[in-house]
């Protein structure tokens, strides 16, 4: 996304998927994941980011069309590379899709893609996108492998998946932090922006938010948790705010 320049440089995405999940748990329209969409832009979020199950379990279709049509700030698709969500993505023209791993079973999304061990199926999807003027990121796994992956596919994004750093604790979250400092330096060298997501949470995102190099963030479940105590406009002030004091 290519929002309004943030101050450090550092964009925050917010992700609204949990609006829907508390929606759907009902299956009325409240609570509205484009309300909050639209709140979100008005706190201080930089962009919306909004995952289109195979499964539709949270955002739908018609999210996502309301969405498209009311967003003033960019919105990103996250998407699993499949010719269903590959025509949804080019018919509604996101500014950006984001391409993860997806199973059914899973509760969210659980690792990166094996951008390296899928080229070929990938190889198509990076294009298609790219081609109708869709920003394509790959969400992978902070692993050089990976990153080189990401340059063969001409991904112009990848998002770092930061789940594992936030479940950890002491040494072995200091090294998977460094994990992630590495490869957001090894893709900015070789001219792939990197993001980073999951998991993040006002505890754990300033560490995340120092490394240089990171030019967004995206975070869902902690901000949709946290507005449930404070609302929705403070929790994402608070995260903009945490985010910026790391810069
Ligand atoms: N980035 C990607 C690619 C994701 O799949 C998700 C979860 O949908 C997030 C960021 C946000 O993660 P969380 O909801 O844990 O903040």
């Amino acid at each position: 996304m290519s929002g309004r320049p943030p101050s450090g440089g550092l964009r925050l995405g917010v992700n609204i998927d949990h609006v829907a999940t508390i929606r759907n748990a009902r299956g009325g329209e409240h609570p509205d994941p484009v309300k909050a969409a639209l709140a979100a832009a008005e706190a201080a979020a930089d962009g919306i980011t909004a995952h289109l199950r195979e499964d539709r379990r949270h955002i739908t279709d018609c999210d996502i069309e309301q969405l498209m049509a009311r967003l003033v700030i960019p919105l990103n698709l996250e998407m699993a590379a499949t010719e269903e969500m590959l025509e949804i993505a080019l018919r509604h023209r996101p500014h950006a899709a984001c391409i993860v791993p997806e199973k059914r079973e899973e509760r969210t999304t659980e690792g990166g893609l094996d951008a390296a061990g899928q080229y070929d199926h990938l190889a198509p999807f990076v294009a298609r996108l790219g081609e109708a003027g869709i920003r394509v990121s790959l969400f992978v796994e902070p692993d050089p492998r990976q990153i080189e992956a990401a340059m063969r596919l001409g991904a112009p994004v990848i998002e770092l998946h930061t789940g594992r750093y936030a479940h950890l604790a002491g040494e072995a979250r200091e090294a998977e932090l460094r994990r992630i400092a590495d490869a957001a330096a090894l893709a900015a060298k070789n001219g792939i922006e990197p993001h980073a997501g999951h998991g993040l949470t006002f505890d754990n995102v300033v560490p995340v938010a120092a490394i240089p190099q990171l030019a967004e963030l995206n975070i869902g479940h902690f901000l949709i948790g946290e507005a449930i105590f404070t609302g929705l406009d403070a929790s994402v002030r608070r995260m903009r705010a945490l985010m910026d004091e790391a810069r």
